[in-house]
């Protein structure tokens, strides 16, 4: 099976050209000008339309916790497509008391093989640091899951992690070429805050963000930095989200050493006065690290732009708003009460796209690589996030032309909301092929359950170079 996509204007990361694009079975088998179609080959005129890489999302979270509750899974990864994601990377939370490449496969066996809709990969979330799980961590490498996330907030829940294993996570892990990503605040100065604000009864939504100001980042953050530093390892750190933390990575950066990171769809458009709306609606907007204030947003529109941060992820979280994020309302309950996360697996390229592009902040070549081609390059998926042959023909043909809103309601996440609720939206995944098949045609998800593979990534994924 193969489809010709003929004139369109292909976005890599280094530039854009008209050209003609092959594929044959699963890949991109030619690229080029006026390629003749063979006989019985699908034919797509993509004449005024951007060819893009699928989309990679390295920040998913399909089986998150919090306090009990958990986000919805897989059988949501339609979502995905319809945003023009062919890939997604789970975070998994290893099991107390078992393996990290175990937990992993348990769970890809029962959540996601046979549901998912996209490609898919897993990173490790060590929770559970024993002397045999850190010397487990080079099986990851070897068993296709070369990276793995260790937690510096959530003081109390079981995934939280100190420093001694982050110390060691880093040292057995540049053994392997398995990357280190934290997740960056000060867990304690976040408790201390949060039982004061609660015991002075400011309870609400908005209260999340005083209790973990930008301080609480830029700590862990250059903690984190220190550690990889002793350990001579790199780092990544997931969703930076203010100045300070963003100081901390780029001046580690021309210091020498290998530090790179990441942000979120949401940390570029929202604010914390969204955690200030009415009522309890703040809610849908507590994620950690908070939203920040305008001039943070300004910062990391920068930052993506000049390669200081290597990636816009979604960081999806679908908890919804009815009863999960409820969680929190009532009598004797805060904002800590409340699970944490937002979901947006849908919406990341509509954002960048939107906010991005279409306001001059990001070149369309700088999309493709924040949003496809470096975050394959951290995991060591080397045959996704590129439109060149011999890569997997992961394709979006996106119409610059359409003009829309985001809602919850005709989104696939099935949750509840959007952080995103009434957006404009400029430009749309119109069709989506998933290694040569069609997933999604006229913006509408026509593909399978299960019909998304698992992918194995290479150990010394791109933050083991420069
Ligand atoms: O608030 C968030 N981001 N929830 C998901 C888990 C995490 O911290 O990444
Ligand atoms: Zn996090
Ligand atoms: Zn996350």
């Amino acid at each position: 099976m193969s489809a010709l996509i003929k004139n369109g204007t292909i976005v890599t990361a280094d530039g854009e050209y008209i050209s003609d694009i092959r594929t044959d079975g699963e890949t991109i088998a030619a690229i080029g000008k006026n390629i003749t179609p063979d006989k019985g080959e699908e034919v797509i005129d993509a004449t005024g339309k951007y060819v893009l890489p699928g989309g990679v999302d390295q920040h998913v979270h399909f089986s998150f916790t919090y306090k009990g509750s958990k986000t919805r899974g897989f059988e949501t990864s339609n979502a995905a497509a319809v945003g023009g994601t062919t890939t997604l990377i789970e975070f998994v939370n290893q099991e107390k008391g078992r393996g990290l490449v175990e937990t992993i496969e348990d769970y890809r066996k029962t959540d996601a093989d046979g549901i998912a809709m996209v490609d898919y990969s897993f990173h490790s979330v060590m929770t559970d640091p024993r002397d045999e799980v850190i010397d487990e961590i080079p099986r990851l490498a070897e068993a296709g899951y070369p990276t793995m996330k260790l937690f510096m907030a959530y003081k109390g829940q079981f995934f939280h992690a100190d420093d001694d294993a982050i110390l060691k996570a880093l040292q057995k892990g540049k053994e392997a070429g398995v990357t280190v990503m934290v997740h960056a605040e000060n867990a304690d100065m976040i408790d201390v805050a949060t039982k004061q604000l609660v015991a002075e009864g400011k309870t609400g939504p908005y209260y999340h963000a005083v209790s973990r100001p930008p301080v609480v980042e830029a700590e862990a953050t250059r903690r984190a930095i220190y550690l990889a530093e002793m350990a001579d390892a790199p780092i990544y750190v997931v969703h930076v989200t203010c100045k300070e933390a963003l100081e901390e990575v780029k001046a580690a950066y021309i210091r020498g050493q290998k530090v790179f990171g990441e942000t979120c769809a949401h940390y570029l458009v929202l604010d914390e006065s969204d955690l200030a709306k009415p009522g309890f609606e703040g809610a849908k907007y507590v994620c950690s690290p908070a939203l920040r204030t305008e001039e943070h947003r300004e910062a990391l529109w920068e930052a993506v732009d000049r390669k200081w941060l290597n990636a816009i992820s979604s960081d999806h979280c679908g908890f919804d708003y009815g009863e999960q994020k409820h969680m929190g309302y009532g009598e004797g309950k805060s904002f800590a009460d409340i699970p944490n996360g937002a979901p947006s697996l849908q919406n990341r390229l509509n954002i960048l796209w939107t906010y991005g592009v279409c306001k001059g902040r990001l070149s369309r070549s700088r999309l493709v690589d924040l949003y496809a081609t470096s975050p394959a390059k951290v995991n060591g998926l080397d045959k996704k996030g590129q439109l060149a042959v011999g890569f997997d023909a992961d394709i979006v043909i996106f119409d610059p032309a359409y003009e829309g809103t985001i809602s919850y309601k005709t989104n696939l996440e099935g949750v509840d909301y959007s952080p995103f609720e009434g957006f404009e939206q400029k430009g749309r995944p119109e069709t989506v092929f998933l290694r040569g098949e069609k997933i999604v045609d006229d913006g509408k998800y026509i593909g399978r359950k299960g019909q998304g593979k698992l992918i194995h990534g290479k150990p010394f994924g791109s933050s083991y170079s420069w």
